[in-house]
């Protein structure tokens, strides 16, 4: 059988490296109880109001989806005081990281990000045209100054996730205005906010929305995936010009977010307390477990997201990892991300936290 050759464009490119699934893991290790907190999912789980309105939804799902998710867009526009033509949906933020990259970037245009930036949208670019720059981060967060010294009349979209992820570090206000001052014309700044609710009370946190609202070429990209809990139904959302939005509808899939999915999300904007919940879960928790930490002398990265970065060095971060998964406990190793002596670990449920430090504190003593 004659093997079939990589498409040359396809060359270098790597596949992204998801959290390790609970199922895969469960049926493999044999352990009684397994923690997972390696994709930043919500430790409540979904709203019920979402889950009411996702099983309703199933009884229609012989039938296609309303393709644009007009309801969606609508009761996002009306929350958000944007127009309905502002607002694309995509399934999940990653499909709109990749919508963009695939509207916005020419052959020879360049998207740059930070070294240790989300690792989507050096793939995205990589996919569309191999012309992802990549700037080193300063004190592991995104380095404005770095960035802005690094674009060129090529630079068409400058990603800046806020808070980051994997180091949960965050951009000020001032810092993104610094950028946007100096992008040139033509060129978009992507604010990936997939963690701004849990962020957005942090004084200094930028205004993302308030900057579309005020024509700036800002592209606000959100999620359900985190604070709403609804990461397995992939809806996510972009606030932009319309022109942008216009772009987006053009290329994207005709049903990319699917019907269960459109109708979870709307019931879940509904469900303010449940958000709420949420966030101040994950307020308390981040703080218990980054002063556990901090008190078994782990540096831990500061961070408005709902996870940490701690440093496991000299231990590499892959063998923490293995070692906890040897107790039951997936987190997730940071080499891929250019930063071998660290791992991230989701912000989960008092139980699920308190059942890390435990296995922590095992496998540092072994
Ligand atoms: C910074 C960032 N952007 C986007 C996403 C993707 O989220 P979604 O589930 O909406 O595709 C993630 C998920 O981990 C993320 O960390």
């Amino acid at each position: 059988m004659s093997a079939i050759p990589r498409p040359a464009h396809l060359e270098g490119l790597e596949r992204y490296e998801a959290g390790m699934s609970l199922d895969e893991f469960e049926r493999s290790s044999g352990l009684a109880r397994v923690y997972k907190l390696a994709s930043n999912e919500n430790p409540l789980g979904p709203s019920p109001k979402a889950l009411a309105a996702a099983a309703l939804a199933l009884q229609r799902i012989h039938l296609y989806p309303d393709g644009p998710g007009t309801k969606l867009r609508e009761a996002l526009a009306a929350r958000l005081g944007v127009s309905g033509s502002q607002v694309a949906i995509g399934n999940g933020s990653t499909d709109l990281i990749d919508l963009l990259a695939r509207s916005f970037l020419g052959p020879d245009d360049e998207g740059l990000t930070g070294s240790a930036a989300f690792a989507r949208f050096r793939q995205c670019v990589a996919a569309r045209n191999h012309h992802a720059r990549l700037v080193p981060m300063k004190d592991h967060g995104l380095d404005v100054e770095a960035l802005a010294a690094a674009i060129t009349p090529r630079t068409r979209l400058l990603f800046l996730p806020n808070p980051n992820n994997p180091t949960g570090t965050w951009n000020t206000a001032a810092e993104v205005d610094a950028l946007l001052a100096r992008l040139p014309a033509g060129a978009l700044l992507i604010l990936d906010e997939a963690y701004r609710e849990f962020a957005e009370e942090q004084p200094g946190y930028p205004d993302g929305l308030a900057l579309v609202k005020a024509g700036a070429p800002v592209v606000v990209l959100r999620t359900f995936s985190k604070a709403y809990g609804l990461a397995g139904l992939r809806v996510g959302y972009a606030i932009a010009a319309p022109e942008v939005v216009s772009a987006i509808d053009t290329v994207r899939e005709p049903f990319n977010t699917n019907l269960v999915g459109q109708a979870a999300a709307l019931a879940a904007l509904e469900d303010e307390a449940h958000l709420r919940a949420t966030i101040e879960l994950n307020r308390a928790e981040r703080t218990r477990v980054a002063a556990a930490l901090a008190a078994r002398g782990l540096r831990v990265l500061p961070s408005l997201a709902n996870f940490l970065c701690v440093e496991t060095s000299p231990r590499a971060g892959a063998d923490v990892f293995k070692a906890l998964l040897g107790h039951g406990v997936i987190v997730r190793p940071l080499g891929p991300y250019g930063m071998p002596g660290f791992l991230r670990v989701s912000i989960g449920n008092a139980d699920e936290n308190t059942a890390f430090l435990a296995a922590l504190d095992e496998v540092v003593a072994g």
